[in-house]
């Protein structure tokens, strides 16, 4: 080749690099197989070490990282960001005013203030400012770790980079919605559709989309809005209330949203969600209902969280938008836990902007009770992110009723419906008896193992699994681990549509995911009824899984200690704890995490709060407590890292007996447990 000929190839080569990895991270549609974009690659580098005097300005060898990674950093939430509870009924609204004031232990006809203001249909954001200067932006992500998108969401014309006025304390995490408005989200979709690209499916989809480009000035395109309404780590309080906060956010230059009002009543509150509703439609832009939240901040602190949402507050929604479509099919779907979900297949309908193909069935009963079949005529629901649902049959197609199958749809075994030994109640689902030797659970299990809310293992998705499955690579969790080790004989590079590169990146995905919260992995392992929430109680009680993992084999009846204290975590209900039991004991079960546990460690989870004198000590609660409701008490115990217990035994640290305690104040007399007054407790954890 001649100098003139290996630049024009030069040339050549970094236009179709940088048009993959366009196609790759920003279009979301790749264009060249793995082992192509290799090729390129290797033959730039090869090219550019013989001439390193013919190396372009802007070859994609000189970018960072070469590739872009198509990784963001990652940003640990200070303060964790947590999601709402919802109300559905004017009666759930109702339930939760009188629900915070039973928690706070005030009359009833207390009048307390709520603010209200618009649900707004975007994905959260939080902005770090230091000293007044934007410092970081981060998605929400699993609510404990984000997404570092400071670059992007600094291209918001209503992020302010520095704020206005005086009086922010010196660090201030403001959290809001990122959203595109109606004209913006026509505007930007005509102009996709005119460059023959596919139109976006509804601005929330827009927006997530745009947020999360790798390059920021392609985010700097996009119609993006911030809307701000709360807070995360603060040096200071930034007022009394929560209406004066967003206020005080207003002052320091942010937007925020002209409809927020305070109510003093929950008959009020409903009225003005009734209010927006009828707005709804003129706004221009999607808001999905009303957030309901106490005014005074002093008692949004007493009540804290539970779980994953907090107590002060809760998200009225808008009822479901409907449609009426036919059924082409009823097929089932077998999930992690052997479920056999009935899916209806549908004539694809748009309802709320959004095209629907499939609604749930949810089970057999259902079934019956809907009276449907393929081809009846059926009216949908659809509901914010809730899988679509039918409600009834509209016209009857008089074909053959739907028989519910008897055996596994994935591996033709055994299906029951377990009777619940106390209830004696039949379940309503169905499921497949067959475990992990059922290819769609192992399947779902896995899938779920790497999931983002487990282990978050990036580039391997369904179709990854999928594949390592069938090809008896990949039998259970553990085998990810080995993969690496085994690539001798696997050699993933080789597989169709991967190459080098990916493989390597599959492997650090793999790698970077030895190390696992406790929680989470416990989340990991699909155990049913441990969601996020559970996992969590669970690991903040027994901290390290060792603890938990020897405690929890060790139950062998109800009255063992390890039972109790399980079925004694305040949130874990007699489902969970029973699961988790059931779970551990399976030998196949042990197995499993046996052989994950010689592949990653599990960190401990972190107590509570370890300065504080009550730090790790058991507490009962007994008697009539007069200035907290029992709720209360026992939040701020744990919050302070206590353990609450319902029963005094040998291990019990204090008893906090109100008036008429009765038999656990003898038991711990007895004991010689430290017995305390309510104001005693008080004094104590002051
Ligand atoms: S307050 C502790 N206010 O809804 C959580 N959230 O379903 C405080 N959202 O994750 C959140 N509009 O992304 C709040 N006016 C509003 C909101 C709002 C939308 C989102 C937010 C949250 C999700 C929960």
């Amino acid at each position: 080749m001649t100098e003139e000929q290996v630049k024009q190839r030069l040339r050549q080569l970094s236009m179709e690099i940088r048009a993959a990895d366009q196609q790759y991270y920003e279009d979301d549609a790749p264009v060249l197989t793995d082992a192509s974009y290799d090729a390129l690659r290797k033959e730039l580098v090869a090219l550019e070490t013989d001439y390193p005097h013919l190396v372009r300005a802007d070859s994609p060898s000189r970018s960072v990282g070469a590739k872009p990674s198509g990784k963001f950093g990652k940003i640990t939430h200070k303060v964790p960001m947590l999601s709402l509870d919802n109300a559905f009924t004017d009666q759930d609204v109702e339930d939760f005013t009188a629900r915070i004031k039973r928690f706070l232990n005030l009359p009833e006809d207390t009048v307390l203030e709520f603010s209200a203001e618009p649900k707004i249909d975007g994905l959260s954001a939080a902005l770090r400012y230091e000293a007044g200067i934007l410092v970081s932006g981060a998605t929400r992500g699993d609510g404990q770790v984000g997404e570092d998108v400071t670059a992007n969401l600094r291209t918001l014309q209503t992020v302010p980079k520095k704020l206005a006025g005086t009086g922010w304390p010196d660090v201030l995490e403001i959290r809001g919605e990122v959203y595109i408005d109606h004209a913006d989200f026509d505007a930007m979709n005509d102009a996709q559709i005119a460059a023959g690209k596919e139109a976006y499916k509804n601005p929330r989809n827009a927006a997530a989309g745009s947020l999360r480009q790798i390059d920021p000035s392609v985010t700097a395109e996009r119609p993006l809005k911030f809307f701000a309404y709360t807070w995360g780590d603060i040096s200071a309080p930034l007022s009394d209330t929560q209406i004066g906060a967003v206020e005080a956010m207003e002052r320091w230059g942010f937007s925020v949203n002209n409809l927020m009002r305070v109510h003093k009543s929950a008959t009020s509150m409903i009225g003005h969600y009734h209010d927006i509703e009828s707005a709804r439609s003129g706004l221009g832009y999607d808001i999905d209902g009303v957030v309901y939240k106490v005014n005074d901040l002093s008692l949004q602190e007493r009540l804290g969280f539970v779980s994953r949402a907090p107590r002060w507050a809760i998200a009225h929604k808008f009822p479901a938008e409907k449609a009426i479509t036919k059924i082409n099919a009823i097929e089932i779907q077998v999930g992690r836990t052997g479920a056999q979900t009935p899916v209806a297949r549908l004539e694809p309908i748009t309802v709320g902007g959004v095209v629907v193909s499939n609604a749930t069935l949810h089970n057999e009963d259902e079934i019956l009770r809907l009276g449907v079949k393929p081809d009846d005529v059926v009216e949908i629901q659809r509901a914010g992110d809730v899988i679509p649902q039918v409600l009834r049959v509209v016209e009857d197609s008089k074909g053959k009723p739907f028989v519910f199958p008897r055996v596994c749809e994935s591996c033709g075994a055994e299906t029951v419906r377990e009777t619940d030994a106390k209830t004696g109640r039949v379940d309503v689902v169905r499921r497949c008896t067959n475990g992990m030797n059922c290819p769609a659970q192992a399947v779902e299990s896995l899938i779920h193992f790497v999931s983002r809310r487990a282990f978050d293992i990036d580039g391997m998705g369904e179709k990854q699994i999928a594949a390592f499955y069938e090809r008896k690579l990949v039998k259970g969790p553990a085998d990810i681990f080995t993969l690496e080790a085994r690539n001798d004989e696997i050699k993933l590079e080789s597989w169709e549509g991967w190459g080098e590169t990916s493989a390597r990146n599959l492997f650090a995905a793999i790698n970077a995911r030895r190390e696992v919260d406790f929680d989470k992995f416990l989340y990991s392992l699909g155990i049913r009824h441990i969601g996020q929430g559970n996992a969590n109680l669970l690991a903040k009680h027994y901290l390290a899984f060792e603890n938990f993992y020897e405690s929890i084999q060790s139950i062998e009846d109800e009255l063992s200690g390890a039972w109790l204290e399980l079925m004694a975590i305040d949130g874990v209900g007699a489902g969970a704890a029973g699961a988790v039991r059931d779970f551990f004991k399976s030998p196949a079960n042990q197995e499993l995490v046996n052989n994950l546990l010689e592949q990653i460690i599990v960190i401990n989870a972190e107590a509570p709060s370890s300065d504080s004198v009550v730090s790790g000590k058991t507490v009962v609660f007994t008697g009539k407590l007069e200035k907290f409701s029992r709720d209360e008490a026992k939040a701020r115990a744990q919050s302070l890292g206590a353990k609450v217990s319902g029963s005094v035994s040998a291990k019990t640290d204090y008893l906090v007996a109100g008036p008429g305690a009765g038999s656990k104040l003898k038991k711990a007399t007895a004991l010689g447990v430290k017995v305390l007054t309510e104001d005693e407790w008080l004094e104590l954890i002051d």
